[in-house]
């Protein structure tokens, strides 16, 4: 579905993180539903290089891509001299910022910092070079043990990428100040969708729940999953979001989820009907209590105000659409 009746035609656009989750599904909506505009993908792509946790820097997948057919960039955000190079040899009309540490448990505070943070300021140099829109992703991370509903403007993060994201929301608003570009932070809740295989452990609950039910194993949950209640948004809410923040009424920082908060257990119950599985579940103590968000749900009014979003997949739709694709990524990755 096209969310905006500009055709784009002749704009260029940049992706950067173009061949992770959220990315690619950007690139190919514009393949798709804006085909005259340029779509130009920057990702670091993995490498095998991994963090301290075990888990990949970059988790940027050439899979993700197979069909899209705009122009592919291998590189690194962190490297000035191919920023220079982009600044020289292009003129983007729009600016989607979506690579990143996207680990939320990853240690490393200085590739976390240096990565998310300040790599987004020589970006946004770039935008003002350009005249360039710029819509990046902030996260609800920022928020951590915030009380629910999370509101923009009452953070409190918990870990190194939640500060990571909330700095990013700081510069914007210093940009926003006196900028002629729109700049609009978008900050995601748990997201779910086509193309977040290859992220692996990092994966949406969803997605592994599913693959966890399709291999025949009983699914395993926090003890009191019933009351561990998150805000999930399917990947075509975020995509609407993104691509409806390219004119937003007002620059700003805005939560993108569904408004509802629902719990680990309805994820189960829901595949289960979804995917035709009767397991029964086993419950294990949550080792994290303490320090786990226990009840996320997005406030979206100002986001509905400025984007004119309006979230469309409930949690039922939204794994009643992915379903064939959770099938899919099994019989061609998993099994
Ligand atoms: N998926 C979610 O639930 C969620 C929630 C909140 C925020 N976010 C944010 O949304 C954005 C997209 O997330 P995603 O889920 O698609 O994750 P992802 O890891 O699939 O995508 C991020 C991409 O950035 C690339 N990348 C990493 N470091 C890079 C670097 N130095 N230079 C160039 N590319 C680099 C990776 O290779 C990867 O393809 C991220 O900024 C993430 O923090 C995601």
């Amino acid at each position: 579905m096209r969310y905006i009746n500009n055709d784009l035609k002749d704009k260029t656009i940049l992706i950067t993180g173009g061949a992770g989750f959220i990315g690619s599904n950007l690139a190919f909506y514009f393949q798709k539903n804006h085909p005259d505009a340029n779509v130009v993908v920057l990702d670091s792509f993995r490498s095998g290089e991994t963090l301290s946790n075990g888990n990949l820097k970059s988790f940027g997948h050439f899979k993700n891509l197979i069909g899209f057919r705009g122009e592919i960039i291998s590189g690194d955000i962190n490297d000035k001299d191919l920023l220079l190079n982009l600044e020289v040899n292009y003129k983007f009309d729009y600016i989607f910022h979506e690579a990143a540490i996207s680990d939320t448990t990853a240690l490393e505070q200085d590739l976390m910092i240096k990565t998310n943070v300040n790599a987004y300021k020589d970006l946004l140099n770039l935008a003002i070079v350009h005249n360039a829109n710029m819509i990046y992703a902030s996260s609800a991370a920022t928020y951590g043990n915030a009380e629910s509903p999370q509101t923009v403007g009452r953070e409190s993060p918990q870990n190194v990428y939640g500060f990571s994201k909330l700095s990013m929301d700081n510069i914007s608003r210093e940009y926003m100040k006196n900028s002629s570009i729109s700049i609009v932070g978008l900050r995601y809740f748990n997201v779910y969708g086509k193309n977040e295989f290859f992220k692996n452990r990092t994966a949406s609950m969803i997605l592994q729940f599913g693959h966890q039910l399709l291999s025949g194993k009983n699914p395993r949950l926090f003890e009191g999953s019933n009351k561990i209640l998150r805000d999930f948004v399917y990947i075509e809410d975020i995509i609407q979001a993104n691509i409806k923040a390219m004119e937003p009424k007002k620059s700003g920082i805005y939560n993108v989820g569904t408004g509802k908060a629902r719990s680990f257990q309805d994820i189960v119950d829901i595949l289960q009907k979804e995917l035709k599985t009767n397991f029964s579940c086993e419950y294990i103590p949550n080792p994290f209590v303490g320090s786990y968000q226990f009840h996320t749900k997005a406030d979206i009014e100002i986001t509905k105000w400025a984007l004119n979003y309006e979230p469309a997949y409930s949690m039922e739709d939204g794994i009643k659409a992915y379903g064939p694709e959770i099938v899919k990524v099994y019989e061609e990755e998993v099994k």
